[in-house]
């Protein structure tokens, strides 16, 4: 019998983990499964996704510039998948695809997995982005003491706290008025990372013992690891676990089994 197949799309797409990820998943299985990565460019997305269900694709993984678009093209969407605007990973239905949103729940779980506890605490998320959108509904679920939002653009966390109303304690804010508070955990969900840079922030914002998460990895955590170790954060953590775990997730809705990602990030970080 033909491997199964999946894919990842985006544009570009040659840095993409996901080929690595969801065969070392297969393989716990002894699954026979072929992944590949996809380039599409967004004007040829409403043409390439119908064809790869007619070439019969089981599931796809969707990256930028997609997340917020492909939706529309879905002949349905999960409901955290519509609350975070953003699609990242379809199965096959016998007529087209259904979309949902993995992001947010494989950062609960890295979280989880980390030790580090968003219940009863003071969380601040820095950015207003796709990613910020994806992760505030799951960690509102988790009952924060407060969860404030801040960006360089003062708008964006106003109309998340708008789009959130009614689901928790959420607090839009600028990253200059943040001054003088402090938080448990502080979230890093800014792309300043990948040009070298860390949003600018006033003063000590972590209380002592506190920990620092950044969505970010591989390079482009590396300034905010940095401000985290001169805020004294006792744990730092990049968001490759998070990939991982979204990716899981994935896998679980494509194949109805919970892989163990603690090898396949091991793997990840020893090449
Ligand atoms: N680990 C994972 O599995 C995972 C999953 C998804 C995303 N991510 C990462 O999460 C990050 C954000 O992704 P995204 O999709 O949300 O991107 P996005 O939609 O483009 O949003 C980027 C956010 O970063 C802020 N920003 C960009 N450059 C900045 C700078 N120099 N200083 C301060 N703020 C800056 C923007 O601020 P303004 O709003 O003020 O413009 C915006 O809020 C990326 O690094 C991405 O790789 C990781």
């Amino acid at each position: 019998m033909a491997a199964s197949r999946y894919a990842v799309i985006g544009q570009p797409i040659a840095h993409s983990l996901s080929p690595r990820i969801h065969p070392l998943f297969a393989a716990q299985f002894s699954i026979e499964l072929s992944y590949e990565a996809i380039e599409i460019a967004p004007a040829e997305l409403a043409v390439r996704l119908p064809q790869l269900h007619a070439d019969g694709y089981s599931g796809i993984n969707v990256t930028l510039p997609h997340k917020a678009t492909v939706a529309a093209l879905c002949e349905s969407v999960s409901e955290r998948a519509q609350l975070a605007g953003a699609v990242n990973c379809l199965k096959r239905s016998d007529t087209g695809w259904v979309g949902d949103n993995t992001d947010g729940e494989g950062l609960m779980r890295d979280l989880a997995r980390l030790g580090i506890a968003v219940a009863s605490q003071r969380v601040l998320l820095l950015g207003a982005g796709g990613a910020a959108r994806g992760v505030i509904a799951p960690l509102l679920a988790l009952q924060p003491k407060e969860l404030v939002v801040s960006s360089r653009n003062p708008w964006k966390p106003e109309e998340l706290a708008e789009r959130f109303k009614g689901r928790g304690p959420l607090r839009p804010c600028t990253h200059l008025a943040l001054k003088g508070d402090h938080y448990d955990l502080i979230i890093n969900a800014t792309s300043a990372g990948h040009d070298g840079s860390m949003p600018r922030l006033p003063g000590p914002l972590l209380v002592s013992g506190g920990s620092c998460y950044d969505l970010s990895y591989g390079k482009a955590h590396a300034p905010f690891a940095a401000w985290a170790q001169s805020q004294g954060a006792a744990k730092i953590a990049d968001g490759l676990g998070m990939l991982v775990e979204q990716a899981a997730v994935s896998f679980e809705i494509w194949l109805g089994k919970s892989p163990d990602v603690e090898p396949v990030l091991a793997a990840l970080r020893n090449s």
